[in-house]
């Protein structure tokens, strides 16, 4: 008898061998991240089969319809809603995942901390050093288990240079350079987006992108404890969006436009508390790199570069005598964490929305096993006391040394 499911009838069931528990997931702005974040929760049962959680989509907010309307019937979430405060008080949700624009970030984390919901908010948290501050303590006080998305420690080829510097593999550290370079703002005529706002993103690239290029290098190396820096706005008037626009639209030059009120482009030079020298520079509007986020790091025996235009290769320098030194490459592949679930063997590449899906991964079983998730909010912390730094040393043209913004 052939053991073939009828159609209408429920297939044969087998007993798991590993018990989940179901995790309610709640999603605040449904724009690239909040997207990237759903689609990574549906494909965590599909990669990870040792997971011990389920997650499951319970209610999606945006104040965009048509993104609640997809949520709803493209992503399969049970519910949507353009009020945000239906997601905190939903008995069903365990965890909210904030993708909303910046200057919304410490209202939402409070909130949902106040109703015991776990947070995982996207970087920055908060478009301010204070607003960062403040979510911190909030959850701090509440209990209840933080991450925010500094996805590119995740990636298994920046994981496996952390391991070799932590063997000293590069001897001693002598100096990193860090650096995010977007063209997102390069064309004047991209829209006036949220994130050129300083009312609705905060801070502008060191918000945006410097803060992952400096919680890279505090992975990495360790934490900054001087630091002098510069900061400007190249582009200073951009065509107004239309609500909901993306950072990537484009209008034209005959459409009213209106100013810019945050930062293009950062620059620091600092020293970490283990004596190495550092560098970084951000920019969103910049032409020629489009996506580069990306570090070299250098010590007394050797060298190593990472660059995400080029996730699935890292450069590795050596010193040796033999005359055909130079950097080696080393591919990405099964023989690292997490790649193997995504694509088996050497040199077949991964994504960066599988970074998403590895971060989901490790924070969700931070939650099910009831201990603190690192990268949370501790670390989102640790940026910004660097920013503040930054920030007053604009202002007085001298260095600065980094102090702990931590209340208590
Ligand atoms: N980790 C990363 O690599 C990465 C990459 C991009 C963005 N981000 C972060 O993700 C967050 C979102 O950025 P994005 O690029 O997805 O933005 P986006 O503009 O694509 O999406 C933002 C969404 O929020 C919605 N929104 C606005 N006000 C709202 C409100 N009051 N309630 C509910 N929804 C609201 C908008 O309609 C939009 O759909 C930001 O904090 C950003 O810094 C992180």
């Amino acid at each position: 008898m052939s053991a073939a499911v009828q159609p209408g009838a429920a297939p044969e069931s087998v007993p798991s061998t590993h018990p989940r528990r179901r995790i309610g997931v709640a999603v605040v702005g449904f724009g690239w991240l909040g997207q990237a974040h759903s689609r990574s929760m549906l494909r965590i049962p599909t990669l990870f089969p040792d997971r011990g959680f389920d997650p499951e989509l319970v209610i999606c907010a945006d104040t965009a319809p048509e993104r609640i309307d997809d949520a709803v019937r493209s992503f399969g979430f049970a519910r949507g809603t353009v009020d945000w405060r239906r997601v905190v008080e939903d008995p069903d949700v365990d965890v909210v995942v904030i993708a909303a624009p910046n200057m919304l970030h410490v209202e939402l984390v409070e909130a949902a901390a106040q109703a015991g919901k776990h947070v995982f908010c996207e970087k920055p948290v908060g478009g301010t050093p204070a607003q960062t501050a403040r979510a911190e303590l909030l959850t701090r006080q509440a209990g209840v288990i933080t991450g925010v998305g500094y996805n590119y420690r995740w990636a298994p080829l920046v994981r496996y240079a952390k391991q070799q510097l932590e063997a000293g593999a590069l001897g001693t550290l002598t100096n990193y350079r860090g650096r995010f370079f977007s063209m997102y703002g390069a064309d004047p005529l991209g829209l006036l987006s949220w994130r050129f706002r300083l009312d609705e993103g905060g801070y502008g690239v060191t918000s945006d992108l410097l803060s992952h290029s400096v919680d890279l290098a505090h992975f990495l190396i360790g934490p900054i404890t001087r630091l002098v820096g510069t900061v400007e706005t190249f582009i200073r008037e951009r065509p107004i969006a239309v609500p909901g626009a993306g950072h990537y639209g484009r209008g034209r030059a005959e459409d009213p436009h209106g100013e810019v009120t945050n930062e293009d482009y950062a620059a620091v030079l600092c020293e970490f508390a283990d004596g190495t020298r550092g560098t970084f520079e951000a920019s969103r509007a910049i032409v020629g790199p489009e996506s580069q986020m990306a570090f070299d790091v250098y010590g007394t025996d050797g060298a190593m570069g990472w660059n995400l235009e080029d996730l699935n290769r890292l450069r590795h320098y050596r010193r040796t005598d033999d005359p055909s030194s130079g950097y080696t490459t080393v591919y990405g592949g099964d023989r690292f964490p997490y790649h193997g679930a995504f694509v088996p063997g050497a040199a077949n590449g991964i994504g960066f929305e599988d970074l998403i899906v590895i971060e989901d991964l490790e924070y969700l079983r931070a939650v099910v096993e009831e201990r603190p998730y690192e990268v949370g909010f501790a670390q989102a912390l640790d940026w910004v006391s660097v920013q503040a730094a930054l920030l007053n040393s604009v202002e007085t043209g001298r260095w600065e040394d980094v102090v702990s913004l931590r209340e208590d």
